[in-house]
């Protein structure tokens, strides 16, 4: 590799977005607790690696799902002298055919054709795309009409609850449990006409007992991997003794898949797909099913050690083509914790249990940020992290960055403390519905990505190289990001902060909050009270957002003699229509910025009011 690369990618990595030197496994991990930086590897990993090098950008797909390293050491500049050492990157994998695609050219050049050989990212509905609000603990339906009702009471928006297993009877998968959530499709009827949709969590593993319907039915079309000597294999899962239908095979899918019809009949409009590495907590050895494990792998047959990587992939195919079939005028809305290449054609991920805590929340953007280059556009953290009880300003700068990423989803276990914004004190509570209406504000742009990460492969939330390569000090840019073309964020990522330097990328930026233009490349100071956290917009950009009176464009006055632009797509909120996508121009002429939309036929007035900002 060439002196001056930086390395990217490999799946969801704690301790990135730039991948420093070291070695980094190649097998989905529960980490098997709450997580920080130094904890890899995690439950996405990915043989795809992101070099951004002076040379060139490029990505490289070692396409075979086995368990494997990468070692990683960044080059040197030989400063003039002329004594560069290399950089380095070493690839060892247990099993092969090894299989090795290369994609060279800009940024959005190389995940366009990243998309291509793996597919396009599905595009969820838009209440996917607002708040979401789950917990490990909310005890009864009681308890989450109380947290509804304390949204709605403080005038905070929220889009969609999460129910988590304590939901199930005694933790079984695909049942309700009748004395705590006794009506539970009346509840879900009664929030969706609030606008609030409820999501479930799906695992994997399956109760070994008979007279349990999902074992019983399984078992009759012997869909449970078994192992060497044919026996099922036995592991441990939340409801105790389990077994694991195997997903490689196409007929355990079509099985599975019809058992979301379940999940639909309780109201259910989402899917969270936990513990799918897949985790068994073993007492000795790997929390994970036993290497010799057969597996279909499409009718070829093979073991774990082979199908092990895909297990959580070939899970969400299974959910995503059983809800496209039982739904089919809707999107499905699916997010998995464990994934492979190519799991962007059936939803998003999650950071998982990420740790309380600093170190938490910077790793909870390296996440994002990488799986976006990997091709996964949707993912997000635990809002606050998955343990313990974070501080209120950590909460805050954790929901503040979260408003930006494209699953805005508050989440804790269930020994932590509570994740409501209301219960950090009245400061707080103000800062994070600030947050919430900016989410809402910029609902119609995340749409708009939405549909661009599916038609492009361009992932919402990009490093800030995105657009400049070749600028070095944007490479070693870990603390902001391009959300779209037209925005910069720049998170608050350390406690005590009342300002931040950030680094812009060439052109002109405005912050939005003040409207005064800075001209990049440069690194500027600006403030960063708890009441926000800073973001740009780049100099010409048209962002569809929702105003006071519906939908309109904020224009982002270009710079004298510039001309700026921006991509809409109005969506209808669901379904699988294909709807146009708007170009719209815009013209700095004097004091006056013109806006016009662009098709074959020529220009013609904005389908939208606009409003101009950055004139002073
Ligand atoms: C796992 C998931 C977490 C969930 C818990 C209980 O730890 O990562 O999100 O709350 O299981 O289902």
């Amino acid at each position: 590799m060439a002196a001056d690369a930086r390395f990217f990618g490999l799946g969801g990595r704690a301790s990135g977005p730039r991948l420093r030197d070291g070695t980094y496994r190649l097998w989905n991990t529960d980490p098997g607790g709450a997580f920080g930086p130094g904890d890899d590897p995690l439950y996405v990993t990915m043989p795809v690696q992101l070099v951004v090098a002076d040379a060139g950008t490029h990505l490289v797909f070692h396409d075979t799902t086995w368990d494997g390293t990468v070692l990683l050491r960044e080059g040197e500049e030989g400063a003039g002298s002329g004594h560069d050492r290399p950089g380095h990157c070493e690839l060892r994998m247990d099993g092969g055919p090894l299989r090795c695609w290369v994609m060279v050219g800009a940024p959005s050049r190389v995940l366009h054709t990243w998309a291509a050989l793996t597919g396009a990212p599905a595009l969820p509905p838009s209440w996917a795309l607002g708040h979401h609000h789950a917990r490990w603990g909310f005890g009864s339906e009681q308890e989450v009409r109380r947290i509804v009702a304390g949204y709605q009471e403080r005038d905070l928006p929220l889009d969609a609850v999460h129910l988590d297993i304590d939901h199930y009877d005694d933790h079984q998968v695909f049942t309700v449990d009748r004395e705590r959530f006794p009506k539970l499709p009346v509840l879900a009827e009664e929030l969706r006409r609030d606008g609030v949709r409820l999501v479930s969590i799906v695992d994997p593993a399956v109760k070994a007992a008979a007279g349990n319907a999902v074992y019983d039915g399984g078992a009759a079309v012997d869909a449970f991997v078994r192992d060497a000597s044919g026996r099922p294999v036995r592991g441990v899962g939340w409801a105790g003794e389990a077994v694991y239908p195997d997903f490689t095979d196409p007929r355990v899918r079509a099985w599975w898949g019809g058992l979301y019809e379940e999940r639909l009949a309780e109201g259910f409009a989402g899917f969270w797909h936990g513990m799918n590495e897949p985790v068994s907590f073993n007492a000795f050895g790997e929390p994970t099913l036993p290497r010799s494990a057969r597996h279909a792998l499409e009718g070829r047959g093979g073991d774990h050690r082979e199908a092990h990587n895909v297990y959580g992939l070939c899970m969400a195919k299974a959910g995503y083509e059983g809800l496209r079939e039982l739904a089919p005028e809707e999107r499905p809305f699916l997010f998995s914790r464990s994934g492979w290449a190519g799991m962007q054609r059936y939803g998003g991920t999650w950071s998982g249990d990420v740790a309380t805590g600093w170190p938490g929340l910077r790793a909870s953007l390296s996440l994002v940020l990488g799986l976006g280059l990997c091709g996964v556009p949707y993912s997000g953290p635990d809002i606050g992290g998955f343990d313990g009880s974070p501080s209120p300003e950590l909460y805050l700068r954790w929901f503040q960055l979260g408003a930006y990423l494209p699953l805005f989803r508050t989440h804790a276990g269930l020994r932590a403390g509570r994740r409501e914004p209301w219960e950090f004190g009245p400061e707080v509570l103000e800062h994070a519905r600030a947050a919430l209406l900016e989410r809402r504000r910029l609902l119609p742009y995340f749409v708009t990505l939405a549909h661009l990460a599916r038609r492009t492969g361009a992932p919402y939330v990009r490093p800030a190289w995105w657009g400049a390569p070749e600028d070095r000090a944007l490479r070693d840019c870990e603390d902001a990001f391009l959300l779209g073309d037209g925005l910069l964020v720049a998170p608050v990522l350390e406690p005590g902060a009342d300002r931040r330097t950030v680094r812009l990328p060439r052109g002109r930026w405005y912050d939005t909050a003040t409207e005064r233009a800075y001209e990049g490349p440069a690194q500027v100071v600006v403030a960063a009270s708890p009441a926000r956290i800073p973001v740009f917009a780049r100099a010409g950009a048209v962002l569809p957002v929702r105003g006071a009176e519906g939908p309109e464009l904020e224009v982002w006055a270009p710079a004298p003699g510039r001309t700026g632009g921006g991509l809409v797509v109005p969506d209808a909120g669901d379904g699988l229509a294909e709807p146009e996508l708007e170009r719209y121009v815009a013209r700095r002429q004097g004091r006056t910025v013109v806006v016009t939309r662009e098709t074959e036929d020529g220009s013609s007035p904005p389908a939208w009011p606009v409003r101009v900002r950055g004139l002073g």
